[in-house]
């Protein structure tokens, strides 16, 4: 995939409509509506700025959260996680539809930027349509939820074409769903020039930039609960790194496969033979697959179990992995200090109980005090540095989790696919 892509530096926005896709999708309180991390909107502040003081009117649009726009799909969906149907009313949809507005972030959006952000009540309806064309340069308007159209996720011309008639220029911003092929995401680039804006070329620039071309030798830390759902990144890091590192979850499919005992730990017993594999695969291939040799086990799963260090591989029944032990951090640290990049994705273990954070917090220590190019990915791992206080020591924090994986993955991503080379 070409990664090169035209910026709105690129093109000609002055007096101009722009519709800018970012991604907004930020984590609220349950209760409150309150958005409790901004950073997504703070993300897009650079592109939005631009725009604004080159003098165009920006329509802006995101998603937010996963509203279901069809009220019979709704009521079946909901049926089929147990809820009784009796209770599930077109009142009860339209609020769990309503708390999946974008007013919050309209709101937060203009106290970041110090100027009125326009809302608008549809997505393509009359009122966004009015207030298109009434924005003058200068002026930025957000569009309501996208995922509120029946269109958007099934990526429907007809919504993309709706969409791109308010506007003259596409920019898309939303790294965090790049992934999608969704009508706002991509299928609006069919009608207008479509460029991105500052964040998504950062992300392309630095995360494209280390697995095209990294500084060696690059050293990729694979952590999280599943195998299965890393599997995609650790066959295109085979091909790419130096040395991988497993922990988390996931270790213990390997440390099982290897006919090590695991107890209680986390297993995905079907995935064994693919572990095995990879074991194998990496020997080939020259890549140094470093597996933890120690672990923290605990006798539940909670903040306050007894827990105790085992070999690893020698889990007694009863007991849990939950953390890398002291020798696997001394490994791993080790591993990263004379590294050149490193690409994290995943903890190391239960980080968010702090009896089980001691190994991400080492690893995230080693890699705030190399000189390597430090990448993490988003999601999970971004979420344990912020927790543990090494964000600012790292070289890039991905704004994408599902959109970061499939770009390790070295998948095609339609929000990118559909912008203009250089
Ligand atoms: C994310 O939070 O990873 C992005 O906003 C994409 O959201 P989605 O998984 O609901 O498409």
């Amino acid at each position: 995939m070409n990664y090169n892509k035209k910026t709105v530096k690129d093109i000609d926005v002055k007096g101009k409509k722009v519709l800018l896709r970012c991604d907004f999708n930020v984590p609220q309180d349950k209760a409150t509506g309150a958005i409790t991390d901004d950073k997504r909107i703070r993300a897009a502040l650079p592109t939005i700025q631009y725009l604004l003081d080159q003098g165009a009117a920006v329509i802006a649009c995101s998603h937010l959260g996963k509203p279901e726009p069809n009220f019979d799909k709704w009521v079946k969906k909901q049926t089929e996680k147990g809820k009784d149907p009796a209770s599930l009313t077109q009142e009860k949809w339209e609020k769990t539809m309503k708390a999946l507005s974008l007013a919050p972030v309209a709101k937060r959006l203009s106290e970041l930027l110090g100027k009125d952000v326009i809302m608008a009540a549809d997505v393509v309806g009359p009122d966004a349509q009015a207030k298109a064309a009434a924005l003058q340069p200068g002026q930025i308007l957000l569009l309501e939820n996208t995922r509120f159209e029946k269109g958007e996720t099934k990526n429907d011309p007809e919504l993309a074409k709706a969409m791109a008639s308010m506007a003259e220029v596409y920019v898309s911003d939303a790294f965090g769903a790049v992934h999608r092929a969704h009508a706002s995401t991509a299928g609006v680039a069919e009608y207008l020039p479509a460029v991105s804006g500052f964040l998504i070329q950062k992300e392309l620039e630095i995360i494209g930039g280390a697995l095209a071309n990294p500084k060696r030798p690059l050293v990729a830390i694979l952590g999280g609960s599943k195998v299965s759902s890393k599997i995609g990144v650790i066959n295109n890091l085979l091909e790419i790194a130096d040395t991988i590192i497993i922990g988390g979850g996931m270790a213990y499919t390997f440390s099982a496969a290897q006919g090590g005992k695991v107890g209680d730990s986390l297993l995905e017993a079907d995935w064994q033979d693919y572990a095995n594999d990879m074991v194998k695969k990496a020997q080939e291939k020259g890549v140094k697959l470093l597996l933890p040799v120690d672990t923290v086990c605990a006798d539940a799963f909670a903040p306050d179990a007894n827990s105790q260090v085992v070999k690893a591989g020698e889990i007694p029944d009863g007991w849990q992995g939950l953390d890398i032990g002291p020798e696997t951090v001394k490994l791993y640290c080790s591993a990263v200090a004379d590294a050149g990049t490193v690409i994290w994705n995943g903890p190391m273990g239960v980080f968010e109980f702090p009896a089980f954070a001691k190994g991400t917090e080492a690893v995230a220590e080693a890699l705030s005090k190399t000189s390597a190019i430090t990448i993490i990915g988003g999601g999970d791992s971004a979420a344990a540095v912020q927790q543990l206080g090494y964000a600012d020591k790292m070289t890039h924090i991905s704004t994408g989790g599902g959109a970061s994986l499939e770009f390790m993955e070295g998948k095609e991503l339609p929000g990118v696919a559909c912008l203009l080379d250089k």
